[in-house]
């Protein structure tokens, strides 16, 4: 065993996004979704963790266990409930997470869009239409005049657009619900202007980094399929990080691989163990992404990982993924990559969109009647890392 040092300042934290852990997001384009008769959801998301009112307990956990950062998201149906209302009190409410935050020392690291939009932007045409971007920046004007530079230590515009215009309007397995190609391609393109508009409004208001988080995956073409996996890669990844020159920091988001024959996906390898997400136990796909995005933005725009990890009952398995998954980020450093932090998704076990609450990602369980938060090993194994800065390699 020897001891590898993460690089100074280097940020360690945990992510959740509000959808998924607040409870009782009922003014949310996600929460019809899951009410819409015969929903492909697996449950609604109900009470999720309760932390609208538990944030405190969550933030103090996370301190006590020895993490930096905690990126979480801030939810658009509550700070705008109709268009051009917004609510006082949402916004103090936020105000107050990022300030207990601070207090026990965690930066809080701010989501502007993490999947949801507000019901009446949503049924006016949601990110098919253009005119979500100026509805977009205007959100984050208000939110990032009202929160300011001194709560907020970095801002993450949009929380994988590629993964909301692909499941929403071309898969049809996220809201909208839509399987339609140039509603896909319009999306993208809204998405992507909704980024620039939203780092400009971000920063009329407050002076912190602001990025992108992307999904992205290791593509692995099989029998000859290079082409389609480069088309693939353009569509899913490469147009998101053309939209990302100049950035402060972008976010890199890696579970898994995926593998593309010149017909398109061919699924997991024989052999390789499935996690119940239905993809590949994976965890060298980090190391190949943050390379990917390392390389489409020249060299000039330092990443994060804002998140990685796995969903799985098995916490000794999150453990060997997450070790892989960190020897992977060091590798990559050790090759010049310019990498400042790495977050675990997520810290709680919480609402898995269409999945529900079945799929267990976090580092602390949550009981779905009391609430009451349990953490699991790895979560005292990853916050010593944390701590020390520092990891044990074979
Ligand atoms: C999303 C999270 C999600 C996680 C695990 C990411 O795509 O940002 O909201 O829970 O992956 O599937």
């Amino acid at each position: 065993m020897t001891t590898r040092r993460f690089p100074d300042g280097f940020e360690w934290g945990t992510a959740t996004a509000a959808h998924q852990v607040e409870g009782g997001n009922w003014n949310s384009d996600w929460w019809e979704f899951e009410h819409r008769p015969g929903s492909i959801v697996a449950e609604p998301s109900g009470d999720a963790c309760d932390q609208w009112h538990r944030y405190p307990d969550d933030l103090r956990l996370l301190a006590d266990l020895g993490f930096s950062t905690y990126r979480f998201s801030v939810e658009w149906a509550r700070i705008e409930p109709e268009e051009g209302e917004f609510s006082t009190a949402a916004l103090d409410h936020y105000a107050r997470v990022c300030d207990t935050a601070r207090d026990l020392g965690i930066q809080p690291v701010v989501t502007f869009h993490h999947f949801t939009t507000p019901r009446w932007a949503a049924v006016d045409g949601g990110w098919a239409d253009s005119g979500i971007v100026d509805r977009f920046a205007r959100y984050c004007e208000r939110t990032a005049r009202h929160l300011g530079a001194d709560r907020i230590a970095r801002a993450c515009t949009i929380n994988e657009p590629n993964i909301v215009a692909s499941m929403g309007h071309m898969m049809g397995v996220f809201p909208p619900g839509h399987t339609d190609d140039a509603e896909w391609d319009a999306a993208r393109a809204n998405f992507c202007a909704a980024h620039r508009a939203g780092v400009d409004a971000i920063k009329s208001q407050a002076d912190v980094p602001v990025g992108m988080t992307l999904s992205m995956a290791e593509y692995a073409a099989v029998d000859g399929g290079e082409e389609y996996a480069a088309a693939h890669q353009a569509r899913m990844e490469d147009q998101f990080l053309d939209a990302c020159r100049g950035d402060d920091f972008f976010g890199v988001q890696t579970y898994s691989r995926l593998r593309l024959g010149p017909q398109g996906m061919v699924g997991p390898e024989e052999g390789v163990e499935l996690l119940p997400m239905g993809y590949e136990y994976w965890p060298w796909a980090l190391e190949a992404t943050l390379r990917h995005a390392w390389n489409r933005l020249d060299g000039q725009v330092p990443l994060l990982v804002t998140e990685n990890g796995i969903g799985t009952g098995d916490d000794e398995q999150r453990r060997a993924y997450v070790q892989k998954a960190l020897e992977g980020v060091l590798s990559a450093i050790d090759d010049g990559i310019d990498v400042r932090g790495y977050t675990y998704w997520s810290l709680l076990d919480n609402f898995e969109w269409i999945f529900g609450y079945r799929i267990h990602f976090g580092l602390v369980a949550c009981d779905r009647t009391t609430f009451e938060r349990t953490p699991k090993p790895t979560a005292d194994w990853l916050g010593d890392i944390a701590r020390t800065n520092a990891i044990d390699v074979a």
